[in-house]
């Protein structure tokens, strides 16, 4: 089990590595934990007006979790070892290391963790978000459908990660909770013109 510590102190670290604190700062766009909602993630990376920027940011951040749980489960490692390797990287992103512990929410690094494990529910994660934000327009709303979805999905289909993915899920939705209360009242920003919520 000694490989596996190693896996998983190496995911927080890779988690650590904030894409839209790096991409906002080589793009000239300044701090996202400055502007907008004040979160490091491709949400307001686009806020910010970078819509490359944003893509890159999300694709940086999904990375994170992609990188980890490939190389856990390329070396054989046990579900529990996937799992918490997955769990770390998800922390590191949330809760990073190299920026004061102040991280983003979650939500690209945690789909591609799911779409490493399962690409099954990676698809399902995918697919349910980009609904929702065609429907609602509302970033955060679509994350938090997604996770709250995600451990029944696991439940069913994939027992052996329900616990780690629930835990994420769990983290994921307590992490949003400023975007619950500003859509409670009203005051949640959209993604577009649509303000329906
Ligand atoms: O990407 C995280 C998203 O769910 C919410 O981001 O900036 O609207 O708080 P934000």
């Amino acid at each position: 089990e000694g490989l596996g510590i190693y896996l998983i102190i190496g995911a927080y670290l890779l988690g650590s590595v904030s894409s839209a604190i790096i991409i906002c700062r080589l793009a000239g766009l300044g701090d996202p934990r400055d502007a907008g909602s004040g979160n490091p993630g491709a949400t307001n990376v686009l806020r910010l007006g970078g819509k490359f920027a944003a893509i890159c940011t999300l694709i940086g951040d999904s990375l994170k979790g992609v990188v980890p749980v490939a190389l856990a489960i390329e070396l054989q490692q046990s579900s529990t070892i996937i799992g918490l390797v997955a769990i770390a990287a998800f922390l590191g992103h949330l809760f990073p290391i190299f920026f004061r512990f102040k991280g983003g929410k979650g939500v690209a690094t945690f789909f591609g963790v799911l779409v490493v494990l399962n690409w099954q529910l990676g698809s399902y994660a995918i697919f349910c978000w980009l609904i929702c934000a065609w429907g609602f327009r509302i970033s955060s709303l679509s994350a938090l459908i997604t996770a709250i979805t995600i451990p029944f999905y696991s439940w069913y289909f994939f027992p052996e990660q329900f616990i780690y993915l629930s835990v994420i899920c769990l983290l994921l939705i307590i992490r949003h909770h400023q975007n619950i209360k500003n859509m409670a009242s009203g005051h949640e920003s959209t993604i577009g013109k649509r303000h329906n919520i």
